[in-house]
């Protein structure tokens, strides 16, 4: 018995090799801006051949173009996660000129700030069309291609604003949808696991991308700052090792998981 103990901690020395993406096909939504890129570089520079799909196409192609540059394989998609069919024609193009697809990154998503009280019906719901029902087709799409080997491996851009609600940040939309990430994630994880599906998510703190250098963030940016432990906004790079960690088989116990990447801030 304690002999057998022993040598189960014998094997637990960590094996790097596990983080490695070698061999891999990913798909990365939103992948031509902020975290979507930075995660599309960190997988193909992890060894994993990456298709790059955005409703810019023309950031699609610069992120692939990237990938290339620094001696990986990228594929730009055009692609809009909210059309019927976009993403599966997607992930179709993937799997043809990459082939099967084992690991999906689903970044694309929109911010904005509205007053609840103002707030349309139209704002609301397109927040919701992006956000949600465009992650959840994406997720759909995806794992119909890992069915087919039984193995895959999917992580969604939550946020902390589906955790915690800021006072002076009026995104009722937003937070409530990202909310919605986190708990789909954990749904789709028990649904798929025994497909050999695993689903996890990853709640970043405040990122300095596009998205937050808009007017309504970056005008607070010094006053946030105050209240994150580590005093400052992450760069996008920072959320590269918790994707790559999430994905690979280094996670292979990991599914359901809202991983938190905020500096602290959710911790006040
Ligand atoms: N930046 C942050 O501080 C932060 C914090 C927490 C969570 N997030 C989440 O991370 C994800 C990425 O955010 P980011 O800051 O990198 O934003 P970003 O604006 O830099 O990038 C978003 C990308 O999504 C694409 N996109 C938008 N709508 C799309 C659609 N319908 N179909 C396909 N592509 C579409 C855009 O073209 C863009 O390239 C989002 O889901 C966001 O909510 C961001």
């Amino acid at each position: 018995m304690r002999q057998s103990t022993k040598d189960a901690r014998a094997s637990m020395v960590c094996d790097v090799s596990r983080f490695s993406l070698r061999g891999d096909v990913a798909v990365v939504t939103g992948g031509g801006s902020g975290i979507g890129r930075a995660i599309a570089l960190g997988l193909a520079s992890a060894g994993a051949r990456v298709g790059v799909a955005d409703m810019s196409a023309e950031s699609a192609i610069k992120t692939a173009g990237e990938i290339a540059g620094a001696g990986g394989i990228g594929l730009a998609i055009h692609t809009d996660v909210t059309s019927e069919g976009g993403i599966g024609h997607a992930v179709k193009v993937v799997e043809r000129e990459l082939g099967p697809l084992s690991l999906a990154v689903n970044s694309a998503g929109i911010a904005n700030a509205v007053p609840a009280l103002e707030l349309t019906t139209e704002q609301f719901e397109q927040m919701y069309r992006i956000n949600v029902t465009g992650l959840f087709r994406s997720c759909q799409a995806e794992a119909r291609a890992m069915l087919r080997t039984g193995r895959g491996s999917i992580l969604n851009l939550a946020s902390i604003s589906g955790i915690v609600s800021h006072r002076e940040m009026l995104q009722s939309h937003y937070n409530s949808a990202k909310a919605a990430v986190a708990h789909l994630t954990r749904s789709l994880a028990t649904e798929w696991a025994t497909h050999g599906i695993r689903v996890n998510s990853l709640a970043p703190g405040f990122t300095l991308t596009p998205m937050n250098t808009r007017e309504e963030v970056s005008s607070m940016r010094a006053d946030i700052s105050r209240h994150i432990p580590l005093e400052r906004f992450a760069e996008p790079e920072e959320m590269v090792g918790p994707a790559v960690f999430l994905l690979s088989s280094a996670a292979s116990y990991c599914t359901g998981v809202d991983l938190v990447v905020d500096g602290g801030f959710t911790l006040l």
